[in-house]
């Protein structure tokens, strides 16, 4: 999901905007572009390359002045990365100026509709047809021809419009691509995101599907794409813009690691209960009938948000003996799921908006599911989506590599796991015992921190490998596949995670003289049965990099490097044993003079099928 910013008020605009996109930098995009109107002319400047490439662009063409305009990073799905296929687009008919996020998908036959009317196209975009048939709808009326020419649009879209012919309008809508209006003093800013909203005023409403909103200096305007009028709620932003700055840190990334033990004790504020051995989850209290009734559980995502919703199957058939089990949404989805009575379904996801977690959902709800949200961002399509759910708290996350919404939705997996067994056959010191680790955890991460130097010295020593194998066992295994996400994912070092088992058939065949094997060997019910893995690999000359619990001398015997963590029941430890997984995958990918906080091809929340 790329970036989205437009602005109508009384400034000029352009820097103005340009400083809210970089904000959405982070989202990971190919080509960004500018927009404004200034006495009745519309002026569009675009490249392929980075907000910096925009900026430079403009230079050369001597700014762009305007108070009103728009701004857009792309990331393409229909056509290449070319400048012509930037947005914003514009038709050749009636003025019309358009950013867009998503995709729409009967474009094909509105563009042989329109090109038999003698429209000619300068794109290969799906983008340019919609700004081409609201020009062609358009009769003196913006807001009722963007409305006109959604209701022949099918797919996902966020889109701002904008009109030579009313120099002080903009019109946006949405449909599955989030859009927030900004309401200020006499002015309005129009983001994907509230964090490109928030340096100019707090307060903001959120854009439901099938909404269009008329906004001018004056005042705004809020209907369907029907023309019903309808109320938006206007709140106050959450976000703090120190949340959304670097601070002392050097990327995001890394900033967003070491925050995770603060986040982690947000993550757990008011919802443990240690003396009573009871968990509190607001979220979920109208549904605690229904829950405690539950006899299966789906839990879904993609990406680092499976990999979470992994460790909570383990965590809530173990704890909860509820049978369970995690799913890709986008493999969910389109398999014709049984979803038997008291089947619950639990949608992991830091954004709220991915398209694939976002679809298995709304499936699985017409399946006569309950859905519970484990969600970062609040008022998310997701989170809206839900039937109830547990906010993660971690803050905004800016990294395209998540880390703290990981800890984060472990935690609140944990949370829930908790919740469900106790209300099953968990005694209460039970709980009581396991909610007093989990409030530690916390504070443990904080000594696994310390080590950041030492984790960057043993990643010097084999960054210049291009296989890595992780590997871990039970509740581990998830972490593994965690570990191995985020190395290719900021470093592109090839890794391959698995549970330590499955190496014995088959991928032991990939292991050569001098491969990084990455264990996560803490103690546990497995722990010889990982170390015999060890040994696998180690006889066929592999390097052993280990994490393992503090006070294991043995390991260090078979390890070429061992990382330590404080010893945690078997259940907290994905945890802590991802700390330096993340560390090492940081290091690799600054060592190898990597952008961290942009990895190439990828956006933070994808939000596309
Ligand atoms: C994580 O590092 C990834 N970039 C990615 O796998 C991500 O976790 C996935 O796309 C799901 O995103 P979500 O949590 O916003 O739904
Ligand atoms: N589908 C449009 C394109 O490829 C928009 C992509 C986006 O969301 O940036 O240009």
């Amino acid at each position: 999901m790329c970036g989205i910013v437009a602005y109508v008020g009384s400034k000029q605009c352009a820097n103005l905007m340009l400083e809210g996109l970089k904000r959405l930098e982070y989202r990971g995009y190919d080509s960004a572009g500018i927009a404004t109107i200034d006495q009745g002319k519309i002026t569009v400047v675009k490249t392929v390359g980075r907000v910096a490439n925009l900026e430079d662009k403009l230079e050369q063409v001597g700014g762009i002045r305007g108070s009103i305009g728009m701004c857009h990073t792309r990331w393409a799905t229909h056509g290449g990365v070319t400048d012509p296929n930037a947005h914003p687009h514009t038709d050749d008919k009636s003025g019309i100026c358009l950013i867009h996020n998503g995709i729409i998908e009967n474009y094909v036959a509105l563009k042989t509709y329109l090109e038999e009317k003698g429209h000619k196209f300068k794109s290969q975009t799906d983008t340019e047809v919609l700004a081409m048939l609201i020009g062609e709808l358009y009769d003196g009326d913006l807001e009722a021809a963007v409305q006109a020419a959604l209701r022949e649009v099918t797919g996902a879209y966020g889109i701002v419009v904008m009109c030579e012919k009313e120099p002080d309008t903009l019109v946006a809508a949405r449909k599955g691509s989030p859009l927030m209006v900004g309401v200020g003093d006499g002015e309005f800013v129009i983001a994907s995101d509230g964090s490109a909203i928030i340096a100019h005023t707090s307060h903001a409403f959120t854009l439901e599907d099938y909404q269009v909103v008329k906004v001018t200096p004056k005042g705004f305007r809020t209907s369907t794409i029907h023309n019903v009028p309808v109320t938006p709620k206007v709140q106050q932003l959450e976000i703090e813009l120190e949340q959304i700055e670097l601070g002392s840190f050097s990327h995001f990334m890394q900033k967003e690691i070491f925050e995770q033990p603060k986040a982690l004790r947000n993550t757990l504020r008011g919802r443990t209960d240690a003396r009573e051995g009871k968990i509190v989850l607001g979220g979920v209290s109208n549904f605690a009938k229904q829950l405690t009734a539950t006899r299966r559980i789906v839990l879904t995502g993609q990406g680092t948000a499976l990999h979470a919703a992994t460790i909570g199957e383990y965590l809530i058939e173990d704890l909860a003996r509820i049978y369970s089990v995690a799913e890709y949404g986008s493999e969910f989805r389109y398999r014709n799921p049984i979803i038997e009575e008291n089947t619950l379904v639990i949608a992991v996801s830091q954004s709220g908006e991915t398209a694939d977690t976002l679809a298995a959902l709304i499936e699985a709800k017409e399946r006569g599911a309950l859905a519970l949200g484990v969600v970062n961002v609040v008022g998310s399509s997701i989170a809206r989506e839900t039937d109830a759910g547990v906010y993660l708290r971690v803050g905004p996350e800016i990294g395209v590599a998540s880390t703290k919404a990981f800890t984060g939705q472990v935690a609140v997996l944990t949370l829930l796991g908790l919740y469900l067994a106790r209300r099953r056959h968990m005694s209460g010191d039970e709980c009581s015992d396991l909610i007093r680790e989990l409030e530690q955890i916390p504070d443990k991460m904080e000594r696994i921190l310390e080590h950041d130097a030492k984790v960057r010295k043993v990643t010097e020593k084999y960054v210049d490998r291009e296989n890595w194998l992780f590997l871990g066992r039970g509740y581990n295994y998830p972490t593994a596949l965690e570990g191995a996400l985020k190395l290719k994912e900021i470093s592109y070092i090839h890794a391959e995670g698995m549970p330590a088992a499955e190496m014995k058939h088959g991928p032991i065949a990939l292991i050569n003289d001098g491969m990084p094997a990455v264990f996560i060997a803490n103690k546990g019910r497995q722990y010889e049965k990982v170390i015999s893995n060890i040994q696998e690999v180690k006889s066929r000359g592999g390097r052993i990099i280990a994490v393992a619990t503090e006070g294991d001398e043995h390991i260090k015997k078979m390890a070429d490097d061992v990382f330590y963590i404080p010893d945690v029941p078997e259940c907290l430890s994905p945890m802590l044993a991802v700390v330096p997984l993340q560390l090492m995958a940081y290091h690799a990918a600054v060592i190898r003079g990597h952008d961290v906080d942009k990895p190439r091809n990828l956006a933070k929340s994808v939000t596309v099928e």
